[in-house]
């Protein structure tokens, strides 16, 4: 006689069986672009074969030249992205890079219930919430865990492990070529010698604007900025400031004050006030921020309840990212999931209370300091330190004019009349002091 099941017990066979096929879902990937990241993503699905994950397709346009030995020979390699996108694929992982046609290839697969995982920051920081409303919308999941800072799990970390804090600051170092150039400008190396040799490794673009102009760290900021301050803004409302304005001379002067320079980005939200902003700072060399060489990554989250808590590591690099996109398989595949972080639109601005760094290079003449302090004064900003070295030539002198935390505003009225004074040789350099 067959053995009679009680409602408890059926509903323990049942839980088990969700449970089982949540811990054992295999999902079939198809990576898109076999570059850097994507010819790494494929190393470490077929040397560590991860449970549950299943490398099926690769597609990279002119597809031939991209094969490999050391992959199945059940891999099915395309240069027809639709095909691949109209296979049985569970997951497309998308590391080509740019608006498009990543966005089209995200919005077909989630609009075909699969899941979409990508590295691709720009793609992220402009359509992330569309993208994930159509995700949630179909049935399929949007992962973006190495579209900031690589292989540090800043993402996860923002998503699970500070989702029960308030965060009320976040600021880091999101670019790794402005900090290999910087760090390197900091042991004494020329700007340009160390672009060109960012360029020779391989860290840099031909065209280097990205990087150092701050727009790839102003995507990234945006990202950060949704999981941590839970805003949904407009990348371009933030003016990013170029680290093309820093000279040998500021790292002396740095030096002299206790303190560095990195490319930091930085946004934080007080009194109903969203600030955001990302160029050089001044960073003490006491910070866990001028700690970083290199192409190191670092982001400091600031929360309510738990205070300051620091990510750090590689941030860029095949197989650092690549480590970052194979976690969001298995969090995939083993049916995690992430903690819903409720965002709203917002508008930003770069208002902040900070102690500010100016950089004057003048011909010198008497009265020049008596001017830049009483337009100073006018502002009600006040002066912290004056600071000038010996040696250089009175034609061209730089110094350094320090001034107590004051509003980003107040600084920017103060200085529209001192850069048109006739004895400045340049537009002066202020920088914001992190302290
Ligand atoms: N590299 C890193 O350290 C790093 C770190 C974090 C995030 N990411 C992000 O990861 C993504 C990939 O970066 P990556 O460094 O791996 O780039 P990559 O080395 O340039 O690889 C991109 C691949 O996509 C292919 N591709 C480009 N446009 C295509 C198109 N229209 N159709 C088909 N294939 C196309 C390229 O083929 P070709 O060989 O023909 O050009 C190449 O194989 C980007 O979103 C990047 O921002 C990279």
């Amino acid at each position: 006689m067959p053995e009679a099941h009680s409602p408890a017990s059926s509903l323990e066979t049942s839980a088990v069986q969700t449970r089982k096929s949540r811990s054992a879902r295999h999902l079939r990937i198809a990576i898109f672009g076999f570059g850097t990241v994507g010819s790494s993503v494929a190393r470490i699905l077929v040397e560590s074969k991860p449970r549950g994950l299943e490398l099926t397709h690769v597609f990279n346009r002119g597809v031939a030249r991209k094969r490999v030995d050391w992959a199945p020979a059940s891999v099915v390699w395309s240069e027809d992205a639709d095909a691949v996108l109209a296979s049985d694929v569970d997951v497309v992982v998308e590391l080509v890079g740019g608006l498009d046609p990543a966005g089209t290839w995200a919005r077909r697969a989630l609009e075909a219930g699969k899941s979409f995982v990508t590295a691709n920051k720009k793609l992220i920081a402009y359509h992330g919430v569309e993208l994930e409303r159509l995700a949630a919308a179909k049935g399929g999941h949007l992962k973006y865990g190495a579209a900031v800072a690589g292989g540090i799990p800043v993402i996860p970390g923002l998503e699970q492990g500070m989702a029960g804090d308030r965060i009320e600051r976040i600021e880091g170092i999101l670019n790794g070529t402005c900090n290999f150039i910087l760090s390197k400008m900091e042991e004494g190396a020329e700007y340009a010698s160390m672009l060109a040799e960012a360029q020779a490794k391989g860290y840099a673009e031909a065209d280097p604007t990205e990087d150092v102009g701050g727009f790839d760290a102003r995507a990234k900021l945006a990202i950060l900025m949704r999981l941590a301050l839970r805003v949904q803004i407009d990348p371009e409302e933030i003016v990013p400031r170029p680290i093309t304005t820093i000279t040998p001379v500021d790292f002396s002067y740095a030096r002299d004050l206790g303190c560095t320079i990195r490319q930091v980005s930085r946004a934080e939200q007080a009194e109903g006030r969203l600030a955001a902003t990302v160029g050089p700072m001044l960073v003490a060399l006491r910070s866990p921020l001028a700690w970083s060489q290199g192409m190191e990554n670092m982001v400091i989250a600031t929360g309510h309840y738990g205070g300051d808590v620091v990510f750090s590591g590689h941030g860029a690099g095949g197989h650092p990212t690549a480590v970052a996109v194979v976690s969001d398989l298995l969090a995939l595949a083993h049916g995690s999931q992430r903690v819903e972080i409720p965002s709203s639109p917002a508008r930003v601005g770069a208002e902040f209370e900070v102690p500010h760094y100016i950089r004057f290079l003048v011909r010198d003449r008497p009265g020049i300091v008596a001017a830049i302090t009483t337009e100073l004064a006018k502002e009600q900003i006040n002066i912290r330190a004056i600071v000038q070295r010996a040696g250089f030539p009175a034609d061209a002198l730089p110094f350094v004019v320090t001034v107590e935390p004051c509003k980003t505003s107040a600084l920017q009225r103060a200085l529209t009349p001192i850069r048109t004074m006739d004895c400045m040789l340049v537009e002066p350099l202020d920088l914001q002091m992190l302290e």
